[in-house]
C-alpha cells in the first residue's frame, strides 16, 4: 500500500489572514516498517508487539475494529439497545471490539478470541460536558480482562485539554508498565473545525505523548497529510451514520491515504443490515475492494437474508 499525495495542500492563509508555514510532508513517500510491520513500532516490546498483532492482522497491516462503547456517554444507543443481541452476529467479521468493561463482562462471551481495546475514561454524559473526563478502569482490571490496548480521548483545544491530555498520559505510562498500548482518539469538540489542519494537530500531539496507535477523522482534503505527520498507525472512526455507500466511500477514501483501519460504530450497527454492512467494510480495508465493489456485496449478502427470512 503506498500513500498518495492527494488533496494535498500548498499552505497559505489561515482563518483570520495569518500566514500559514508551508509544510512539507512528503505524503507520497510511504514511512519504512523496518523489524515490524506497524509504522513506528519496531523498538516496542514484545507484549506490546504481540497485543497490537492481535489488533492489526500482520497479513495485510490494518484491522477491522467495532466500537461499541458509545452507551458510556449515551445510555442505550440506536442500534445496540441490547448489546448482548446486537454485537454477537457482528463479531466473526472484525478484527477487534472496542467497548467498556461493563458491556464486555455482561454481554461479550468470554470464550470469543478477539481482542478487546478497552474504553477506560468516564466522567461525562451526553447531558453535560463531554470532554470533561477522568480515567475510571484501572489498568490492573484492564489485564484482568486480557485487553489487548486501553483508550480515552483528548479534546486538543477544547476547555478541558490539559485533564484529557493527562487522562491519556496516565495511561500510557501505566499500560507501559504491562506492555499494554494505548490508543488515543481524538476527539473533536462543538468549537472545533474537523479539517486536516486540526486533526493533524491532534494526531501528532497524542502520537509525541506515546500513544502506540491513534483514533481520529476523516477529512477532506489533507487526510494523507494527517497520516504522513502521525508516526503511528490510523485508524478512522465512523462518525454519525451515513448512507450506507457514502460510509463505505468514506471507509475506502481513508485506507487509500493510509489509515490502517477503521473503527466504526453506527456506521455498522445501524446499518439496514449490519451483518451485511460490516462484512462490506471488511471487503474494503482487507481487500482493497472499491467502494462501488463493497456496494454490490452489501446488496448481495443484504437479498440474501432478506431471502432466506
Ligand atoms: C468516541 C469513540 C467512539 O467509540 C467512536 O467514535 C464511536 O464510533 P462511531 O463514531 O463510528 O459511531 O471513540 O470517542
Amino acid at each position: 500500500m503506498a500513500e498518495t499525495n492527494g488533496g494535498k495542500s500548498e499552505g497559505g492563509k489561515a482563518e483570520g489572514g495569518r500566514a500559514e508555514e508551508k509544510k512539507n510532508f512528503r505524503s507520497d513517500v510511504p514511512m519504512e516498517t523496518p523489524g515490524f510491520f506497524l509504522r513506528g513500532s519496531a523498538h516496542l516490546g514484545w507484549g506490546m508487539k504481540n497485543r497490537l498483532s492481535r489488533i492489526f492482522n500482520p497479513e495485510t497491516g490494518r484491522t477491522v475494529m467495532l466500537a461499541f462503547d458509545h452507551g458510556y456517554i449515551m445510555g442505550p444507543t440506536s442500534g445496540i439497545e441490547r448489546v448482548d443481541l446486537d454485537i454477537p452476529p457482528l463479531m466473526p467479521h472484525v478484527d477487534c471490539l472496542m467497548c467498556t468493561r461493563g458491556a464486555l463482562r455482561s454481554c461479550i462471551p468470554p470464550e470469543t478470541n478477539k481482542p478487546v481495546v478497552l474504553r477506560s475514561s468516564t466522567g461525562a454524559t451526553i447531558l453535560k460536558e463531554l470532554s470533561d473526563e477522568v480515567i475510571g478502569v484501572t489498568v490492573e482490571d484492564a489485564v484482568r480482562i486480557n485487553a489487548s490496548a486501553i483508550t480515552a480521548q483528548v479534546y486538543i483545544g477544547g476547555e478541558h485539554e490539559r485533564d484529557t491530555l493527562d487522562n491519556l498520559a496516565y495511561l500510557i505510562n501505566e499500560g507501559n508498565r504491562y506492555g499494554i498500548p494505548t490508543l488515543g482518539v481524538t476527539a473533536v469538540g462543538r468549537d472545533m473545525v474537523r479539517d486536516s489542519r486540526y486533526l493533524g494537530l491532534a494526531c501528532r500531539v497524542v502520537a509525541e505523548l506515546g500513544c502506540h496507535f491513534v483514533k481520529t477523522y476523516y477529512c477532506e482534503p489533507g487526510f494523507d497529510e494527517v497520516v504522513a505527520g502521525c508516526p503511528v498507525p490510523i485508524v478512522i472512526a465512523g462518525g454519525k451514520k451515513l448512507p450506507e455507500l457514502d460510509a463505505m466511500t468514506m471507509a475506502y477514501r481513508a485506507i487509500d491515504q493510509g489509515a490502517l483501519g477503521v473503527d466504526m460504530g453506527r456506521n455498522i450497527f445501524c446499518a439496514d443490515d449490519p451483518v451485511a454492512m460490516v462484512r462490506a467494510v471488511r471487503s474494503i480495508v482487507h481487500e482493497n475492494a472499491k467502494p462501488e465493489e463493497a456496494y454490490d456485496l452489501y446488496n448481495t449478502l443484504r437479498s440474501e437474508r432478506e431471502d432466506s427470512d
